[in-house]
């Protein structure tokens, strides 16, 4: 297989289809400290190409990196991936060296050489995000639909929502990513967000090929929502009018204020009986609200695979993910 590099011009071989292709991800700097949950989305979406967490790679005394491993003959199509990424900013792949080098270090202008289990490899940069369009696509450059007091609709670019406890809305880009990516399933899955606010997650959603159910039950954010390409209904999240096990996936933000987290936790309840037996569902969550979720998960039968605790400028949350089993 070939792999172009990042300017495009010189290209690489996996001299065998059978080699392993160890890759090495760089954790986004503003989540650094979220490096587990940055692994797990990695191995999710990685998962169809047999993708592996070795033990320890080379580089490790940079910090902000991990390593994934998988036959180099899925590169090329796994590759296709790393832009959903969203706690990865850049992928290397270790490209074996025939040469033997005297050891670890630059051996010519720009070239790093790396020595791994008794090997020697060129790291080459073979995705790396485009932070213009990342800038594009946050909440303050986004354009959304909103229905005002007297039933006009008109177009605000930069909605938040109106700054009450229980309405405020603008998930960041990378984080709207990690809920989808972890439970990512197939394209024209049926995928669900409860409490879709402003769409963030429902775009990512959209974006993978899922077909998108959205509720909310702020009636103003509907034209947003279906704009945005969603099967959107106005409804409270403890009485979802889906039938059961009808989604293959949810993933959502609820509202982190005190107030909420009563019929936030009840609301699992509801997630867990719209979703099919063996589908995901991840939640970003205020972390106090975090341990009434896990026991309440628990109640339900939901078995817990993640439990991470995300730092967000000042404002730590948890992402909790489980599995209906
Ligand atoms: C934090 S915002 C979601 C933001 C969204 N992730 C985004 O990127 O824009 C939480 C949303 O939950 C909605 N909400 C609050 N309580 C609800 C309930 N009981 N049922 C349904 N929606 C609710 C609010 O109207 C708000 O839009």
């Amino acid at each position: 297989m070939r792999v172009d590099d990042m300017a495009g011009k010189d290209h690489h071989h996996i001299d065998s289809l059978n080699d392993e292709a160890m890759l090495i991800f760089y954790v986004r700097p503003a989540r650094s400290r979220a490096r587990s949950a940055a692994v797990a989305e990695a191995l999710h979406l990685l998962h169809p190409w047999h993708a592996i967490t070795p033990s320890g790679g080379p580089l490790s005394e940079r910090g902000g990196l991990f390593w994934l491993s998988l036959p180099g003959r899925f590169l090329e199509e796994a590759a296709t991936r790393f832009p959903w990424l969203g706690y990865t900013s850049a992928v290397e792949w270790l490209e074996p060296q025939a040469s033997a080098s005297p050891r670890k270090g630059r051996r010519s202008s720009g070239d790093i050489i790396v020595r791994w289990r008794g090997r020697l490899f060129k790291p080459v940069r073979i995705y790396e995000e485009n932070p213009g369009e990342l800038r594009e696509s946050a909440p303050d450059r986004r354009t959304f639909l909103l229905e005002t007091e007297d039933g006009a609709v008109r177009a605000v670019r930069g909605y938040r929502g109106d700054g009450e406890a229980l309405g405020r809305r603008a998930l960041p880009v990378c984080d709207a990513r990690l809920l989808t990516n972890l439970v990512y399933t197939r394209q024209g899955d049926a995928f669900l967000d409860p409490f879709a606010g402003a769409g963030g997650i429902v775009r990512e959603a959209i974006l993978r090929g899922f077909i998108a159910l959205s509720s909310d039950r702020d009636p103003i954010l509907r034209h947003g929502l279906t704009h945005l390409g969603s099967l959107h209904c106005v409804a409270d999240a403890c009485l979802l009018p889906f039938s059961d096990e009808s989604v293959d996936a949810i993933a959502t933000e609820p509202p982190y204020h005190q107030e909420a987290w009563q019929s936030v936790t009840s609301s699992l309840g509801e997630m867990a009986r719209v979703l099919r037996r063996g589908g995901r569902l991840s939640m970003l969550c205020a972390l106090g609200q975090a341990e009434g979720l896990r026991q309440m998960g628990e109640r339900l039968g939901l078995s817990l695979c993640h439990d991470f605790t995300i730092g967000r400028k000042g404002l730590d949350c948890a992402a909790l993910v489980w599995e209906k089993r």
